[in-house]
């Protein structure tokens, strides 16, 4: 166990561990992709299947990453392996967490072409260019954005460049400290942001696209998705959040913790859906429209509302603020293994993997534009990583990581880190893990390697 990562590492106050996942997991994946995964999946259906993936999957698999995480205070990568060395896991397991890093680098290299865009948009907020645009007028921005290489690749590596910074310093204090003023400010003016929106947009519409549905609407493609997506909002997969519990005090309660950062990466899910999906409605945007749906309707918005431009830019601000404390989660994983394990400093590390995650960024860029007749599995590079690692790698990774804590982690080391005043609790947790998250995570994995 690395001396130093305990010492200077604990968090000195219980939230500091619930502020820093939950900016892990309060991101891109909460304000841009859910909107237009519940257009795309039919809404109230997608909603429905989400919200319980949430309860049977995500949450269980979230307390089994944080427990493991904590018990050891260590990095994955060597958590695994002083796991193999006592006679606990198997030589096999030891691969597990390579997988979750990379993870971690893949979905970064997209999720910072994606901030560009945020970083594009905040810039043209601030020049005023959406002062009275219409539909057809932001429509026309984007795409235009888009077919620009140069200037997402820009914003690409002005993002690539913070995150290599950020994670380059110590992940502490700094980062909690940004959360717990960015967070605030972010669900206040979702909330705000979606009282106007029910007042300009079609509110009537979204209720009941939102909030009601059909059995048959209910199709494996949409239980693929909104598992996937549990995944990814909750920033599951082994990396950032398994780091992050290292730091964590004994005395936090690990399930009352995760339940709190699976409330607040749910609210401000649904506060964006309440914000954009008003907008989409009564300025008949298709709802199924895609990646570019929060970055059309939005502007439109702020460019009527008084003041709007004023307040287009502090959320597209906010909106990077959040991007980047979810990007700092998903090098964490690599970034701390080669600093403990290789006493490589933390920027070096950072900025070697950062290099990979450009070039690779770079590319999907690429496939929007120049590139977007060459197709992997049928899909342009940009969607087959996204779809690859939300769909097949991280339910798979998390498939893995449930079965060591359920099957192979002695029960006894689980309940010393869990059982805090309840010890009902924990059995309810464990049979749900075993008896409920697996079952269904076997189901997924073999379905998204069928269905992709
Ligand atoms: N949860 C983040 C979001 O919603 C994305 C994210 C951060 C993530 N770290 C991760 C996704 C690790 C998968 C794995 O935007």
């Amino acid at each position: 166990m690395p001396e130093s990562r305990c010492m200077q590492g604990i968090w000195s106050s219980p939230w500091l561990f619930i502020l820093a996942a939950s900016g892990s997991a309060v991101g891109l994946g909460n304000i841009w992709k859910f909107p237009y995964m519940v257009g795309e999946n039919g809404g109230g259906a997608f909603l429905f299947v989400y919200l319980l993936c949430l309860l049977l999957v995500g949450l269980p698999v979230l307390i089994a990453e944080v427990a493991l995480g904590r018990s050891v205070r260590s990095n994955p990568i060597d958590t695994i392996n002083d796991l193999h060395e006592r006679h606990i896991v198997t030589k096999g397991w030891v691969f597990v967490p390579y997988l979750a890093g990379l993870a971690g680098f893949l979905i970064l290299s997209f999720y910072s072409v994606i901030a560009g865009w945020a970083l594009a948009f905040f810039e043209r907020s601030l020049k005023g260019v959406f002062k009275g645009v219409t539909k057809d007028e932001t429509q026309g921005i984007f795409s235009t954005l888009v077919g620009t290489p140069t200037e997402m690749l820009a914003w690409h590596s002005v993002f690539v460049l913070l995150v290599i910074l950020c994670v380059g310093q110590s992940v502490t204090r700094g980062l909690a400290m940004l959360v717990k003023i960015l967070l605030p400010v972010l669900i206040v003016m979702l909330f705000g942001l979606s009282i106007y929106s029910s007042i300009v947009g079609d509110f009537d519409k979204t209720v009941s696209f939102l909030f009601s549905w059909n059995w048959n609407q209910i199709t494996p493609d949409v239980v693929l998705a909104a598992v996937g997506h549990a995944f990814f909002s909750l920033s599951i997969g082994m990396g950032g959040m398994f780091a992050y519990a290292a730091y964590m005090s004994k005395h936090m309660s690990i399930a009352r913790a995760c339940t709190i950062v699976v409330g607040v990466d749910t609210l401000v899910a649904i506060l964006a859906g309440l914000v954009v999906l008003p907008l989409v409605f009564s300025l008949n945007i298709d709802v199924d429209t895609g990646p570019s749906l929060t970055f059309v309707s939005l502007p439109v918005a702020f460019g009527r509302l008084p003041g709007g431009l004023f307040v287009g830019a502090i959320f597209f601000l906010l909106l990077i603020l959040a991007a980047l404390t979810s990007a700092i989660s998903m090098l964490e994983l690599f970034v701390s293994w080669l600093h403990e394990r290789f006493y490589v400093s933390r920027l070096k590390a950072a900025f070697g993997l950062g290099v990979g995650v450009w070039l690779l960024g770079f590319i999907s860029l690429l496939s929007l534009n120049e590139w977007k007749d060459i197709h992997i599995f049928g899909f342009i590079i940009f969607d087959f990583l996204d779809k690859f690692t939300s769909l097949i790698l991280l339910p798979m990774i998390a498939l893995l990581l449930s079965v060591l804590v359920a099957l192979r982690i002695p029960r006894n080391m689980l309940e010393n880190e869990l059982i805090t005043r309840n010890p009902k609790h924990f059995k309810w947790w464990y049979n749900v893990l075993k008896f409920c998250s697996i079952p269904i995570m076997v189901v997924i994995t073999v379905g998204g390697w069928i269905g992709v």
